[in-house]
């Protein structure tokens, strides 16, 4: 017979600000920087430019991403442009580019210091291995494992986070070169459903935790998820689960945090 256990998680007020679906951008600046533990040296995905030496990126990011480049055959291909940035080295950037660029080109391209995604560790820019490969705008072909690595970057927990037609909800460019990591089964849905991360931080928000769920399957787990809305209080919140389930919990940056429970269906059929 399998048990179920109820499992008691505390989210605190300042969860909003941290986990794989944080939403950075103009109107929701980065709260909290990442922990320099939870960074990783980038040692085993080639470098596509010299730009950036002690590449890191958050440690789930870079697993996912050696994974992907694995199992689309990409290795010898594609290279890291642009990984974690502190919030001085995107000011560095941000600077830069305005005197050689300008305002209009930089608006599009770069986000400013404290509202870029580069700072959370989650996001990377990749690119073709080739000579003089562009830092901020990296070519990305359409073809062989450059569209092999596009279409597998779902599975793996990755979006194109700046897609052309949601400028007006991104305040960026397309820019197919940047990768953000936000876990499975989340990168799928917002790819089935064509929702940028702006779009699906509102649509989660209608899964609560006393009304209707969302539940999608992926691999062995049925996957179950939903929204906490934070104020300043902490909450208690009482799970369900099988042995062999696993609960993540991250905030939105902006007002509350999204549960998702693996329930792992072959423990249950065995
Ligand atoms: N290129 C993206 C928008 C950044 O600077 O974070
Ligand atoms: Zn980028």
């Amino acid at each position: 017979m399998i048990t179920t256990a109820k499992n008691v998680i505390r989210i605190q007020p300042h969860m909003i600000h941290r986990g794989t679906l944080i939403l950075v951008n103009s109107e929701h600046p980065l709260k909290q920087p990442i922990h320099s533990r939870n960074l990783a040296p980038v040692e085993n995905i080639r470098h596509a430019s010299t730009k950036e030496q002690n590449m890191r990126l958050e440690r789930t990011c870079l697993q996912q991403l050696e994974s992907l480049l694995m199992a689309c055959r990409g290795k010898e291909q594609i290279g890291i442009v642009s990984g974690y940035r502190t919030r001085l080295e995107q000011k560095r950037i941000y600077d830069q580019s305005y005197e050689e660029n300008g305002p209009i080109f930089t608006a599009s391209y770069v986000a400013r210091p404290g509202e870029s995604e580069h700072q959370t560790g989650l996001a990377v820019d990749v690119g073709e291995l080739k000579e003089g490969v562009d830092y901020l705008c990296p070519s990305l072909p359409d073809h062989g494992v450059y569209a092999a690595f596009r279409r597998m970057a779902a599975e793996y927990g990755f979006i194109q986070r700046y897609r052309e037609g949601k400028e007006h909800l991104t305040h960026i460019a397309c820019e197919p070169w940047h990768f953000r990591y936000v876990g499975v089964p989340h990168a799928i849905i917002m790819e089935q459903y064509g929702l940028c991360l702006e779009e699906y931080i509102e649509y989660m928000q209608q899964f609560t935790q006393n009304g209707a769920h969302l539940f999608k399957k992926h691999k062995n787990d049925l996957v179950e998820m939903y929204f906490i809305e934070m104020g300043k209080e902490e909450k208690e919140v009482a799970i369900d689960m099988k042995p062999g389930s696993r609960v993540e919990v991250s905030g939105n940056n902006v007002n509350g945090c999204i549960v998702t429970i693996f329930h792992d269906q072959g423990q249950a059929n065995r």
